[in-house]
């Protein structure tokens, strides 16, 4: 038994090796988020500043796989502080779903004198990492995902430039929504988690916001949107997320098929892909930063099988336990304080 910041708890045998660790690695995997380059940079440096080498792995898990593994410098990562993506590459593994495909990724990473593995990425990329670390490999990992649905963190790295990217887009729709009287419907990613949708609803002043969470029917966007025309409004915007049952495709398939007499000409925006591949905001620097350096503290002091996220603007880390299979509510307030917001 040991002492961790969260009590006791047992490490398995193989897991003590993180207090004499030598050489890390790191990796991005999943869907891109702006301000992965930003935390990749910070492990290196703050690896190499603890006298640690560190080596990136190409393309995420399926580079893992490859034994696509190799050392960065310091100057490997200047100059993409600023850039959205991730310059190691990413991808969505099969592959690494399956014990062979781990044992074989473990055995690459022996190879390679590998100790310990940072992995940046969302819910899947996590739960790919809580596995490695059940197989006994020293693993942290650092909260991704555009879509900040990842339990643990208060906010995920690529949420605010996802946001900034979708409220630049309902900006220029209204401009030309009010010109034409129309309302547009402006389509967000977000699989399972409607965070971006509304929070970009709520900034661009959205007068309905669907999401996952909280389903509104079709009958009732169509009510308010007419509610709106009646209150004088020349222009209506509603933000739905991906995932809603009732999304963009949904919503217009009703609207074409019952006509409703809303007062405004229906358009349709799905920006998709667009929200993903900005230039990181100065928020999603700053805080892929403090997460890629909180990796390497937490490896320093030993912590493993953990996420790092944020809390209370405090960087903090939470077992694998309670982050993977555990779902992220939203703040259904905030959901309610969009809809008093647009009457
Ligand atoms: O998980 C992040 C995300 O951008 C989701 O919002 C979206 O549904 C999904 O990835 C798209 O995945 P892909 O890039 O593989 O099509």
């Amino acid at each position: 038994m040991i002492d961790t910041p969260h009590g006791s708890r047992t490490i398995k045998r193989t897991h003590w090796k993180a207090w004499q660790m030598k050489r890390i690695a790191v990796l991005t995997s999943g869907g891109d988020a702006p301000g992965m380059n930003a935390a990749i940079r910070a492990v290196v440096r703050t690896g190499l500043e603890a006298g640690m080498d560190v080596s990136g792995v190409r393309d995420g898990y399926a580079g893992l796989l490859e034994g696509d593994i190799g050392y960065l410098s310091r100057r490997d990562v200047g100059g993409i502080l600023q850039k959205g993506g991730t310059f190691l590459g990413s991808a969505r593994c099969e592959a690494f779903r399956t014990v062979e495909g781990r044992e074989k990724a473990l055995a690459n990473l022996e190879r390679h004198g590998i100790e310990a593995l940072v992995v940046i990425g969302g819910n899947g990329s996590q739960a790919g990492a809580r596995d490695l670390w059940q197989m006994g490999f020293p693993v942290v990992g650092v909260a991704s995902t555009i879509d900040n649905d990842l339990a643990g963190s208060e906010v995920t790295i690529g949420v605010d430039t996802a946001i900034n990217v979708a409220l630049e887009a309902i900006d220029r729709l209204r401009v030309t929504a009010a010109s034409h009287r129309r309302a547009f419907m402006v389509e967000t990613m977000g699989r399972e988690c409607g965070y971006v949708a509304l929070m970009a609803g709520m900034a661009g002043g959205a007068e309905v916001v669907v999401i996952p969470e909280r389903e509104i029917p079709p009958e009732v966007v169509a009510q308010r949107l007419r509610e709106a025309y009646d209150r004088g409004k020349s222009h209506a915007l509603v933000v739905v997320a991906e995932g809603a049952r009732n999304n963009a495709a949904e919503l217009l398939s009703y609207f074409a098929a019952h006509q409703p007499s809303t007062g405004f000409a229906l358009r349709a925006t799905i920006l998709g892909h667009v929200q993903r591949g900005g230039a990181p905001t100065a928020s999603d620097r700053l805080l892929a930063t403090r997460l890629g350096e909180g990796a390497v503290s937490a490896l320093l002091r030993g912590e493993q099988g953990v996420l790092v996220g944020l809390r209370d603007d405090r960087v903090v880390m939470t077992p694998y336990d309670e982050v993977v299979g555990v779902k992220k509510e939203i703040d259904l307030d905030l959901f309610e304080l969009a809809r008093i917001m647009a009457l």
